[in-house]
């Protein structure tokens, strides 16, 4: 006999969202449940409907299958917009994997009479159960939990098989047209729970800013109709209290009320609440009971709230009356060797990193997160953006008005709010992303704005045909990777109707986030402008074995460190494990490498969101400023650091002002400052003055600076001697194995690729510029070189000018960039040195990776690294490992033997073991062989990164222009 639900074919009907599952309700971890996870039998089908027979493998739960050895045929693919496949919606190919899962059922024995629950946290994408070969439902939407009553199907004390059927392509695959990695399997813990058949089937909890707390409750009872006589209670943190008699009455009177619903009410108000938002998250716990009519509980169900408010009041998203700044970021569900299954650990970890660099906002993107993750966000402090999953990107205008996915629609967005409601940390709920704009959106805002008045709804594809509209299902304006002048211009241009926030902004894409400072300016300056999430958390790349192409998977744990994978094994992205249809590494654009190390970037982010920041210098001191909304500087300490050109670093403690929320003093300046340094810095480390949930005491937490003395000239006293150059007039020194060339390349970032720079700079050649030497004059000990180096469509001129002075030779250079060249990576000389030169000591910012459009966060002080620390490891090799603003800088062996270079003025620097062609030659870091001297580039200047591989470029003033740059340089040995 055919069995109904594969003869439905529900993997081809939109209409299906579900059949047989429970209704969604608050999450509630119940005591006395069951884990299903584990090792399940497995079969990996070809087709939904194929026979399930042969012999069983076993598959991890949870977990994909495409990760897994199970597995084997399906590997994971990566695609942002495009299908995987050409059908159009809602079909799907006839070629669709089909995992079956089995497992026996031991059903306690202690469950007799109890109502039984399966859960299954979530699929991908369609999923069918049975037990015992009866058909029990069906579910869709990848990202929710799906229940179904079992109390009819299995037998307390009796064994029963279950079986889970997840097919991998459907209708749903088209609203989960998600950018990030196809995969399939069960992702999310399965598990099995008993209550009373008298339960609690949903609580509803608002609790405000004022205290005032209401718990709506709905009850059911399993046999039917409800007893009379239950009743309900609640205990917030230790307080006692009771049903609402008033509510009560009024229900009574109400012919709605019937004999299988229950409602009931608590009320009650907090005196002196203490309220929550995302700098103090205060959480109580509340324990709600369901009792029988003797007084007896028959279910429970804890939740730990939060008392707050959010509104919109004109152009402003107010949380507790503050019109807060949203330092946010896009976070997927991502693990690199399970894909998608995360513990709380991992989310824990990413939570905390997220704290330590000043974010205090999430958009769940594309869709709802592992439930832990709203936990967590409660703790910790962030505030959420809650998103639904859709995303029918490649289909998104016949999809936004099919009616045939209007269900789809409704159910996915309903559910999504059932489940979170409430956490205090979800402030705004999403109804998806890139999906176009249609009646199915209006359907599923109409069902929100009725069942949660609470919170605004906010929708990208909505609002971004009008930002200032006032009729859409967007309350919010939250456009994606918009120019900072156009934010600016909206907000001044009296049209503004409600609150700019970008869902998405500054694509973290390789070496990139340039501008973060100049947005954070004009949204710190500009009324009506009050942040966004950048695009993204996660680097997507997943740990791979080299040897044969498959995904490490679970093996892979401790194979990789701080951003480097263990040899044979590398990040793969998109194309890597053999996809035809494919986006690259586009997969890899987040803010942290796939292990979660920190990229470059936080630390920029980290001094933008600065809770404590030194406004100005004054004769009478400094003054600080407190930039938090909600607290004082208590919870910080702080030392001042003086850093002085001549080398000196000299600290002392500091005493933070007590200042509340805006507030500003001045503070007197602890040093002396000598007169004799030169150029002095006045750095105040702040860290964190106690054990904090997210940090241990200690932590740094930002460190503003101001510059109190400027530079002194410092001179070069010419010498006799001679400067040796070669023939071709390359300088020929000891410790250099390549002579100081003209450099005008760097490996492209993927900002320079994607936007459409570096394709231009290979139109003009400048990938292989050709040197040849003009003439070499010799003037005394003095060398003067004149060079050409020659372009497809153009030349650039270059002259060296080597004189021998004190301890060395200083070296003035000129370049003269033909008008074609007007916009190259960099204008700067570039030299290789001998082996061994393995410490690199500067003077300038640092001590992390800066960029001409991304150094606000890199203190100028006096920095010292190993050289192979230097280098970032991007996943797809390009530019990286530079430092802005460098003074002065020592390349030493162990004997503190060395070389030094002191720069005319702060430039771009960087000291690296590739060649910016090895860089651009490669896909993949096991490509890369490092030199075993340094390859070092000292720039007159440096194009800005930008974030043109999804977005704007950088700003004009941070573009290399073309014409006469001058630049010089001091090169000594030590
Ligand atoms: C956005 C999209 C994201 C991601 C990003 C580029 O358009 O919403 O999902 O694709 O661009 O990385
Ligand atoms: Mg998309």
């Amino acid at each position: 006999m055919t069995d109904p639900l594969l003869a439905l074919r529900p993997w081809e009907a939109p209409e299906v969202a579900s059949w047989g599952r429970l209704a969604a309700h608050a999450v509630d971890r119940r005591a006395g449940a069951l884990s299903l996870d584990g090792d399940w039998r497995f079969r990996l089908l070809p087709v939904p409907d194929a026979p399930v027979g042969g012999a069983w493998s076993s598959a991890y739960v949870p977990g994909a299958w495409t990760m897994q050895s199970a597995g084997a045929g399906d590997l994971p693919q990566y695609t942002n917009v495009r299908m995987p496949f050409p059908d159009v919606p809602p079909g799907s190919p006839a070629a669709n994997p089909t995992g079956v899962y089995e497992r026996e059922l031991d059903i306690p024995a202690d469950w007799s009479g109890r109502r039984i629950v399966l859960q299954v946290g979530a699929a991908e994408s369609v999923l069918l159960v049975h037990v015992d070969g009866r058909p029990v439902g069906i579910s869709k939407d990848s990202h929710l939990a799906a229940e179904f009553d079992l109390t009819n199907v299995v037998r307390a004390g009796e064994r029963s098989v279950l079986r889970l059927t997840v097919v991998k392509w459907s209708d749903a695959s088209h609203i989960e047209d998600q950018d990030h990695w196809w995969h399939a399997g069960i992702t999310r813990s399965v598990l099995l729970y008993a209550t009373d058949p008298l339960h609690l089937a949903d609580v509803t909890v608002r609790a405000g800013y004022d205290g005032g707390l209401r718990v709506d409750c709905r009850v059911r009872d399993a046999r039917g109709a409800l007893p009379s006589g239950w009743y309900v209670s609640a205990d917030l943190a230790g307080q006692l209290l009771s049903q609402d008699a008033e509510f009560d009455r009024l229900n009574a009177e109400d012919e709605r009320v019937s004999d299988f619903l229950g409602e009931a009410r608590i009320q009650a108000t907090v005196p002196e609440v203490r309220t929550w938002n995302a700098e103090t998250p205060e959480l109580y716990d509340l324990t709600v009971r369901l009792h029988h009519p003797d007084g007896t509980a028959a279910d429970t169900s804890r939740h730990r709230i939060g008392f707050r408010d959010v509104e919109i009041a004109g152009r402003d998203l107010l949380v507790n009356g503050e019109r807060v700044f949203i330092r946010g970021v896009n976070r997927h569900d991502f693990h690199p060797l399970t894909g998608r299954t995360v513990t709380s650990d991992d989310m824990r970890a990413d939570l905390v990193l997220l704290k330590r660099f000043g974010f205090n906002a999430i958009r769940t993107s594309h869709y709802p997160c592992d439930p832990a993750l709203y936990d967590l966000a409660d703790e910790l402090g962030f505030y959420v953006v809650d998103e639904a999953d859709i995303e029918s990107h490649d289909h998104a205008h016949e999809i936004a008005d099919d009616p045939r996915y209007l269900n789809a629609f409704v159910d996915r967005v309903s559910r999504m709010v059932l489940r979170d409601k409430n956490h205090p940390s979800v402030i705004v709920w999403s109804l998806g992303n890139e999906s176009d704009y249609g009646a199915n959106h209006d359907a599923a805002a109409g069902w929100v704005r009725r069942h949660d008045p609470t919170r605004p709804i906010q929708y990208e594809g909505a609002a971004k045909l009008d930002w200032a509209a006032t009729d859409d299902a967007s309350d919010i304006a939250c456009p994606m990777y918009a120019p900072i002048e156009d934010c600016v211009a909206h907000a001044l241009s009296g049209r503004q109707t409600r609150p700019l926030i970008q869902c998405e902004y500054s694509h973290a894409m390789g070496n990139s986030n340039g501008t973060l400072a100049d947005h954070w300016a004009a949204i710190e300056s500009t009324p009506g402008l009050q942040g966004g999430f950048i695009w993204e958390f996660w680097d997507h790349g997943i740990l791979q074995r080299v040897s044969d192409g498959r995904p490490a998977g679970r093996a892979g744990a401790g194979l990789y460190d701080n951003g480097v994978t263990a040899p044979g094994h590398r990040w793969a992205y998109g194309g890597d494990f053999g996809e035809t249809i494919h986006d690259g590494a586009f997969v890899a654009d987040g803010v942290v490498f796939p292990d979660r190390t920190p990229k470059p970037a936080l630390y920029e982010h980290r001094e933008i969101a600065a809770p404590v920041r030194i406004e100005c210098y004054r004769h009478e001191g400094i003054v600080l400023g407190n930039h938090q909304h909600f607290r004082g500087l208590d919870w910080l300490s702080g030392t001042w650091e003086l850093s002085l050109a001549d080398g000196r670093t000299l600290t002392a403690p500091a005493e933070l002002p007590h200042l509340r929320p805006g507030e500003t003093a001045a503070v007197p300046l602890p040093f002396a400052v000598p007169c004799d340094g030169g150029e002095t810095w006045l750095t105040l480390r702040v860290t964190t003055a106690e054990d904090l949930p997210w940090a241990p005491r200690g932590t740094e937490v930002c460190v503003p600076q101001v510059r109190l003395r400027g530079p002194s000239v410092s001179w070069n006293v010419p010498v006799e001697g001679a400067v040796r150059v070669d023939d071709e007039g390359l300088l020929l020194h000891p410790l250099l194995t390549a002579g100081p060339t003209l450099s005008l390349w760097r490996a492209p970032t993927d900002n320079d690729e994607l936007g459409g720079t570096a394709p231009r700079w290979r139109t003009w050649g400048l990938d292989a510029l050709v040197r040849k030497a003009v003439s070499v004059r010799r003037d005394d000990g003095r060398v003067t070189v004149d060079a050409e180096y020659a372009g497809t469509v153009g030349v650039v001129r270059h002259r060296q000018v080597l004189t021998p002075v004190e301890g060395g030779i200083l070296i003035a250079e000129e370049a003269e960039l033909p008008e074609e060249f007007d916009d190259v990576a960099r204008v700067g000389s570039v030299f290789e040195t001998v082996g061994g030169l393995d410490l690199l000591e500067w003077f300038g910012r640092g001590p992390w990776e800066s960029y001409p459009d991304r150094s606000a966060g890199a203190p100028v002080g006096h920095h010292a690294l190993p050289v192979d620390e230097l280098f970032t490891p991007y996943l797809r090799p390009q530019e990286s490992g530079g430092r802005h603003g460098v003074r002065r800088f020592t390349l030493s062996a162990p004997d503190a033997t060395g070389l030094e270079v002191e720069l005319d003025e702060p430039r771009q620097i960087s000291v690296t073991r590739f060649r910016a062609e090895d860089l651009t030659a490669a896909t993949h870091h096991d490509q890369l062989a490092p030199r075993p001297g340094c390859v070092v580039h000292v720039d007159a200047a440096h194009r800005g990164l930008g974030t043109a591989s999804c977005g704007p470029d950088t700003s004009a003033s941070y573009l290399v222009s073309p014409g006469v740059h001058r630049w010089s340089w001091t090169l000594r040995v030590h």
